[in-house]
């Protein structure tokens, strides 16, 4: 099927100069970046995206963190998109963020993660009016 799904690079992974090395692989897997910006998340998007997370412990501080410096905001299409992109980014955990994925290589942090990717098709399309109206 083919999907559309909201990828950001957080600020984390723009500080460390891994841009290049997330789309490289987005397009190694030959799935299209369809629209793409950078900016700084203003507080209002920041609290409509993770609205789901309001209660969560770790919410002030994934609201601190995503709206702390510039994010590189993608809308990734292709068939499967969604599962696919999910798959390359790797498990919220550390410790389960399997090699070869882009957590997996390049975090050992559950909140500076590096990349966000939509879960569902009803969050990808939620997510990708908040961003990109
Ligand atoms: P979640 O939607 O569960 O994970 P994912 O980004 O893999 O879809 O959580 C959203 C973000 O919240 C996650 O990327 C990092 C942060 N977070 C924490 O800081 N601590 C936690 O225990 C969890 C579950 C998430």
């Amino acid at each position: 099927m083919l999907e559309k799904t909201l990828l950001i690079i957080k600020p984390d992974g723009v500080k460390r100069k891994l841009i290049g090395e997330i789309i490289k692989r987005v397009e190694n897997k030959n799935l299209n970046i369809i629209e793409m910006k950078m900016e700084r998340v203003t507080l209002a998007k920041a609290e409509a995206h993770y609205e789901v997370h309001k209660e969560k412990p770790f919410y002030k501080g994934l609201i601190e963190f995503i709206t702390s410096g510039p994010v590189v905001l993608m809308v990734v299409e292709g068939e499967n998109a969604i599962e696919i992109i999910r798959h390359l980014a790797g498990e919220t955990s550390p410790t389960k963020a399997l090699p070869g994925t882009i957590r997996g290589d390049f975090s050992l942090d559950i909140l500076e993660n590096v990349v966000h990717t939509s879960d569902s098709k009803e969050n990808a399309d939620k997510e990708i009016k908040n961003f990109f109206k």
